[in-house]
């Protein structure tokens, strides 16, 4: 029998786009492995080099368009259309993979790799699919990726601690939990009710999480979905049922 659950947050990592060819960061073999972190991950490296940094990110675009979404970005879509507004994604991922997979209430919280931000006093965004221009089409500024780097604080923290506090189902997948502040999303929300799942390859995450599922994204989240959306109840009265109307008061994401 699956639980029900009114309102869910998904928080995913670099795991969940390893299976559409994208690189995680602490493998081995991993997206830093010939740049150190400093240097291309950080204000002081763009400071510095700014040349490396936008040449790295180039880099990183050209990867992208070779991937294709894959049955894990898929079935969080589902999810998504089964609870509506009831439902937020937080990715730390900055491909546009969930994007293109249809996911719409999204906060990609680390940044988006096919957007540049100019230096400007009016910060403009724009889309950059390849080959990042040195300066704002809109201003003259000095352009920057869109991508938050460590020491930056990451986008829309108040609205996903909001969330955070308000859903009765936290999962997190094909994340290494080792990085803050996403790395405290579990412990905000099993401190506040929520049941509190781990989707990965290994073991991560240590406390705060009820229920480890392991194995590759592309398979476990697909079936994990399917209990969400398809829940069967056999009747516990005491978990609650998603599929009884909310309220407005009751939508909070
Ligand atoms: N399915 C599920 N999980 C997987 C898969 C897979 N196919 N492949 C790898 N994993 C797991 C790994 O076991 C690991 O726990 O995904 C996790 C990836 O961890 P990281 O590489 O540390 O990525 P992430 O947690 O997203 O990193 C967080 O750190 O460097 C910064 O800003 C960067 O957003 C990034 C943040």
């Amino acid at each position: 029998m699956a639980a029900m659950y009114n309102k869910i947050v998904i928080l995913t990592g670099a795991g969940i786009s390893a299976e559409s060819g994208i690189k995680t960061f602490r493998d081995a073999d991993g997206l830093w492995e010939n740049e150190p972190v400093e240097a291309v991950a950080t204000p002081e490296g763009f400071e510095r080099d700014p040349e490396r940094v936008i040449a790295f990110y180039d880099e990183r675009r050209a990867g992208l368009k070779k991937a294709e979404p894959n049955a894990a970005h898929h079935a969080l879509v589902k999810l998504e259309e089964k609870f509506g507004d009831n439902f937020l994604l937080i990715t730390q991922n900055v491909d546009d993979l969930h994007q293109r997979a249809g996911s719409k209430r999204i906060i990609p919280m680390h940044g988006e790799l096919l957007k540049i931000r100019c230096l400007g006093p009016q910060e403009h965004i724009i889309p950059c699919a390849e080959n990042q221009p040195k300066e704002c089409p809109e201003c003259g500024a000095k352009m920057r990726p869109h991508i938050v780097w460590f020491g930056e604080i990451p986008f829309e923290m108040e609205r996903i601690q909001k969330a955070l506090t308000k859903c009765d189902l936290f999962a997190y997948i094909g994340t290494s939990g080792v990085v803050y502040p996403a790395a405290g999303f579990r412990q905000m929300a099993k401190l506040s009710g929520a049941h509190v799942v781990c989707l990965n390859l290994e073991e991560v995450g240590g406390g705060y999480t009820d229920e480890f599922i392991q194995g590759k994204a592309g398979e476990v989240v697909p079936k994990w979905v399917a209990l969400r959306v398809n829940p069967v109840n056999r009747g516990s009265p005491s978990t609650p049922q998603h599929s009884s109307p909310l309220s407005q008061k009751q939508r909070l994401f």
